[in-house]
């Protein structure tokens, strides 16, 4: 089974891939997509949930979702089609940041895809560059809630806490005008669905060759979370300006 099927049965029952429940994702949209006729994008979109979610409340936007999977980057297409968003969707197989375009956006949207920038400051500066005048950033990264432990670094890789991580994003030129710091039941939600789903399947398909390395892999993930950075770790999500003396 590679990483794209398991990460499929994993996000069945959540699909956006990040620690954010429903009601906080329509919010984070609503601060980000205040006119409702906006050009926005996607690195890192993944299944494209949220852009799909903005299309169907929305009928004037026009989005676009970057992503380097085939498998989620059709899944989103696919979605898109059978809900009748597909011709205002466009999708790039391609590495977010090597991603072009002739137009900017009036969103630049990046959820749980830091890595790909190597970072939330690179994130940032990737976005700025298809940011439309006066536009938006919506971006959502990982941050440490108190000292992590060596084990949560290594898994997760490292952060800074809450307040250091938004001077970092402000001394860069961005106002936050709106931010979701996720609760422990987003935080928690995410991990049960996750690995539970995975296991679930696995007990389902007890005949399938992939059984066993999913039910594994479940039990491995769930052991990092729980003993490695359960309490540690903290996701928050914020809608950017750039800040009054850069517009740009
Ligand atoms: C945790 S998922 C988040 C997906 C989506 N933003 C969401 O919130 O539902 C991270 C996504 O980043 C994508 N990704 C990783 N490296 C990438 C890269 N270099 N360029 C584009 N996408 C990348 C992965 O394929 C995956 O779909």
């Amino acid at each position: 089974m590679n990483r794209e099927q398991l990460s499929a049965i994993a996000h069945a029952h959540h699909p956006i891939k990040a620690p954010l429940d429903d009601e906080s994702v329509r919010l984070l949209l609503d601060k980000s997509l205040p006119r409702g006729d906006e050009r926005m994008l996607d690195l890192g979109c993944g299944t494209g949930e949220w852009l799909l979610r903005a299309l169907a409340t929305r009928p004037g936007v026009h989005a676009e979702g970057v992503d380097v999977s085939a498998e989620a980057l059709a899944q989103a297409g696919e979605a898109a089609s059978s809900r009748g968003l597909r011709e205002r969707l466009v999708l790039h197989d391609q590495d977010a940041a090597e991603f072009a375009s002739p137009e900017p956006f009036d969103l630049v949207l990046s959820v749980g895809a830091a890595h790909a920038f190597g970072g939330l400051l690179p994130t940032l500066a990737a976005a700025r560059k298809h940011l439309a005048p006066g536009g938006r950033v919506l971006v959502g990264d990982g941050f440490w809630e108190c000292t992590p432990t060596p084990e949560a670094i290594e898994i997760l890789g490292d952060f800074d806490d809450l307040a250091t991580t938004v001077d970092r994003v402000a001394a860069e030129g961005w106002t936050p005008v709106h931010g979701h710091v996720s609760t422990r039941q987003e935080l928690d939600a995410y991990e049960w669905a996750c690995w539970g789903d995975l296991a679930g399947w696995a007990l389902d398909h007890p005949d399938d060759p992939d059984a066993a390395e999913a039910l594994a892999t479940a039990d491995t993930r769930r052991a990092e979370w729980l003993h490695g950075y359960r309490d540690t770790f903290g996701f928050v999500t914020l809608v950017l300006r750039r800040s009054a003396h850069d517009r740009t």
